[in-house]
């Protein structure tokens, strides 16, 4: 995939990490459902029958790999059911041991490109609260008081494409 959103770190990104798009019930939906069961099941306590949903199966996946290949975070894209022109992005997960490295900016970069590419006017996420500086640096912006998710503060961000 390509990664055409610019940020400060985005050509180091790209030699960094492989980004590719994700059919579910493909063997890379395995590897996708493995990274967000450590991350959300496993590291944040989310229930594991929370974690899987029906949007599963129409959203847009994207898995990042590292230089070998190695499988290290994971985000998907859908459309608003409550609005058609937004994008909502959700379930940005990096394994513990790549954080920090730019997985998490190449995987939201491809996603922003992907939601430009479909034509939709805003981006919008439930951002867990301790991730809200990561979105900002993309010009997400918050919007709304912040609310528990799975017993974990969020608060909407917007950003407009
Ligand atoms: N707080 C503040 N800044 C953060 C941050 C955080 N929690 N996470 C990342 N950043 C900053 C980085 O310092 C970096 O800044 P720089 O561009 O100035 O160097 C930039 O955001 C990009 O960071 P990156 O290394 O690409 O992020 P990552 O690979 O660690 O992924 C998450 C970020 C949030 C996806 C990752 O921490 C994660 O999976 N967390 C657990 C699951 C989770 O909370 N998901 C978000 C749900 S809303």
């Amino acid at each position: 995939m390509n990664n055409e959103t610019p940020n400060a770190a985005g050509h180091a990104d790209q030699d960094r990490y492989q980004l590719r798009p994700v059919i579910w019930g493909s063997v890379d939906a395995e590897l996708v459902k493995e990274i967000r069961f450590r991350v959300f099941v496993d590291e944040q306590k989310v229930p594991a029958e929370l974690e899987l949903d029906e949007t599963d199966s129409t959203a847009f996946h994207v898995l990042a790999t590292d230089k070998s290949g190695e499988p290290c975070g994971t985000g998907r894209l859908y459309v608003d059911p409550e609005n058609a022109q937004h994008a909502k992005i959700g379930r940005m997960a990096v394994l513990a041991q790549h954080r920090g490295g730019g997985c998490g900016r190449a995987i939201l970069a491809a996603l922003i490109d992907e939601a430009r590419r479909c034509g939709y006017s805003v981006a919008i996420l439930s951002a867990q609260t301790h991730a809200l500086p990561f979105y900002e640096k993309f010009g997400f912006a918050s919007d709304g008081p912040e609310y528990l998710d799975a017993g974990i503060p969020h608060r909407t961000m917007l950003m407009t494409l």
